[in-house]
């Protein structure tokens, strides 16, 4: 073993190498991410999520749910428009500055510049932030995810695989009622949906004297047979209320975009 001592130099510094990009670089850029504000007010962003959506977090990865789907959207680009929010003394010269200039589709400096000539032409104008990108464009999100979402969520879950839809903003398009129907019975609410039903998260049960007011109401060929109701357990609960927690939509200084 001549060459021991230089083996372990060699095997030192790959591992040590290695353990500084992928631990130490990670932990010095966003080890201290803390709380950020909303866009213009002074709401904070993010507020952690309720417990029953922690707790479903959980089940959300006990079901193995992020090996079809992921939690980020991606932007490609921005687009700026530009608004008239008061036409000024004189507002017949606003209107005609206005017809000569484009005002949607801009680039930031360019909507800067149209905006500094309506200000000098008397109006006041705003400036309205547009994301841009085929995650954008398929309805996944108003704006790319970023870091301060994800800072309650332990594990994050972003996924890798889209074998259904980013749920980045699920909460955002759809109800906790249509959550648990499609957990259950997916192609009940989606024609041909290729999304596995989770039966085991609800219970098939007889009515007793009355029907539970939290029972499904499905389609007739999706209902169990008459005299049973199918209610979600409490997982299917949790699973429902961390979906409606999925909400990354909010104006960041580091995501800008207008409501
Ligand atoms: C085998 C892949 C697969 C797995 C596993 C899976 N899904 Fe899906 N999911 C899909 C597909 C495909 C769609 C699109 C069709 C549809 O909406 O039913 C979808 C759609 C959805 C939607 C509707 C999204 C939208 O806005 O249109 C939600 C919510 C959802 N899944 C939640 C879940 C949850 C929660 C789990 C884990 C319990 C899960 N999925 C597991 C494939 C999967």
């Amino acid at each position: 073993m001549k060459n021991g001592f230089w083996i372990f130099i060699a095997v030192f510094l790959a591992l040590g190498g290695s353990w500084c990009g992928f631990v130490l670089a990670p932990e010095l850029q966003l080890g201290g991410a803390k709380q950020t504000t909303v866009l213009n007010t002074s709401d904070v962003y993010p507020v952690g999520r309720p417990g029953e959506a922690t707790q479903g977090s959980s089940v959300y990865r006990a079901n193995g749910c992020a090996a079809c789907h992921t939690e980020q959207v991606r932007q490609t680009g921005m687009t700026c428009g530009v608004t008239l929010t008061e036409a000024g003394k004189n507002p017949q010269a606003v209107t005609n500055l206005i017809s000569s200039l484009v005002l949607i589709n801009l680039t930031k400096e360019a909507a800067d510049a149209a905006s500094a000539k309506i200000t000098a032409g008397g109006g006041k104008t705003e400036i309205h932030i547009t994301a841009t990108g085929p995650d954008i464009a398929r309805g996944w999100g108003m704006r790319q995810s970023v870091a301060e979402d994800y800072l309650y969520d332990q594990p994050v879950q972003l996924g890798s695989l889209r074998a259904g839809p980013d749920l980045a903003n699920a909460g955002a398009r759809a109800d906790a009622n249509w959550q648990l129907l499609h957990l259950y019975a997916p192609k009940s609410e989606v024609k041909g949906s290729a999304m596995p039903p989770f039966r085991y998260l609800f219970e098939v049960r007889k009515i007793g004297r009355e029907p539970s007011p939290d029972a499904l109401k499905l389609p007739p060929e999706f209902a169990p047979p008459a005299g049973y109701e199918v209610v979600p357990r409490p997982e299917a609960r949790e699973l429902a209320a961390y979906l409606l927690s999925l909400r990354a939509n909010a104006p960041l200084y580091s995501a800008p975009i207008s409501p």
